[in-house]
């Protein structure tokens, strides 16, 4: 496995595998890997001949500096996930790599209502740093498809905006998301759950099931209702949004009769914040 610093090197690297006709899949993260991404490597496998992962903690799309902070860097363990999962080459770039004048530049591309809803309401900004840095791992790599995780459900359809936006032909793939044995969604972010906010966790995973297996049985406002009384009294757990919304416009779905609707949940546990989602249709 291949490991550049540099868009230089890693362009270096593509340059002969393109124009020998190899598809080249980006599978960007922010490294503290779990067996979600891997099976984005896996995914990537099956549909290209190159696989590059990127690893980089993009300043741009924290809006805590705390968050930002405490964000886990286990670089040894990444790398060695990487290689055995049979990864190509690792994109690990410096922030100066990455923003070259300062981290401040100017960004600002129109990614519809949707940036405001949901995650967008309570991470202002989030969604114009994650495209920013997605674009500029877009321009080092030009892959010919990119992999990402269907928990970040509003993430993905922010960067399938900012594609549209710039005309660029890259396909997407989402991928589903990846449980623990007892529903909890994985994320990089479960590494700071103390052991009873892990059990308080599950609650997300509850709620949404609830939903699920209930979608027939109930109205829309009932049934969110009803998701939304799982949080009650739990300790240190503070709910921030349940919504059945429509997946393409991610606003509040309004007839049973919408297609692509989802449900989607985003919660503190103990001092971490956890998102999660099923697709209902
Ligand atoms: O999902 C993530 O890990 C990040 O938001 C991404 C897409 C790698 C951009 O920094």
């Amino acid at each position: 496995m291949e490991i550049f610093k540099t868009k230089d090197a890693l362009k270096a690297y593509l340059k002969p595998l393109k124009a020998s006709g190899k598809i080249i899949a980006l599978v960007p993260t922010m490294g503290a890997l779990h067996n979600g991404h891997i099976s984005l490597i896996k995914l990537a496998q099956e549909n290209a001949d190159i696989i590059i992962c990127s690893i980089f903690v993009n300043p741009t799309q924290f809006t805590d500096p705390k968050d930002l902070e405490k964000y886990p860097r286990p670089i040894e363990h990444d790398l060695a996930m990487l290689e055995n999962a049979g990864c190509n080459g690792v994109f690990m770039p410096d922030v100066t790599e990455m923003y070259p004048s300062d981290k401040t530049e100017h960004w600002h591309i129109d990614l519809g209502r949707a940036e405001f809803l949901l995650e967008g309401e309570f991470r202002k900004g989030h969604y114009q740093g994650v495209t920013q840095i997605v674009k500029k791992l877009f321009d080092a790599v030009e892959p010919n498809i990119a992999m990402f995780g269907q928990k970040d459900f509003q993430q993905v359809l922010m960067i399938k905006n900012m594609l549209t936006h710039f005309n660029l032909p890259i396909k997407i793939f989402t991928c589903p998301i990846i449980r623990e044995d007892d529903g909890l969604a994985m994320s990089s972010r479960n590494i700071h759950l103390s052991a009873s906010d892990r059990t308080h966790a599950l609650v997300l995973n509850k709620s949404l099931q609830f939903v699920l297996d209930n979608y027939n049985n109930y109205s829309l406002t009932e049934l969110q209702e009803k998701a939304k009384n799982f949080y009650n009294g739990i300790k240190d757990v503070e709910l921030d949004y349940f919504v059945i919304a429509n997946g393409d416009t991610l606003e509040p779905a309004t007839s049973k009769n919408e297609k692509n609707q989802v449900a989607l949940v985003a919660a503190k546990v103990g001092t971490t914040r956890l998102i999660d989602n099923m697709i209902i249709n």
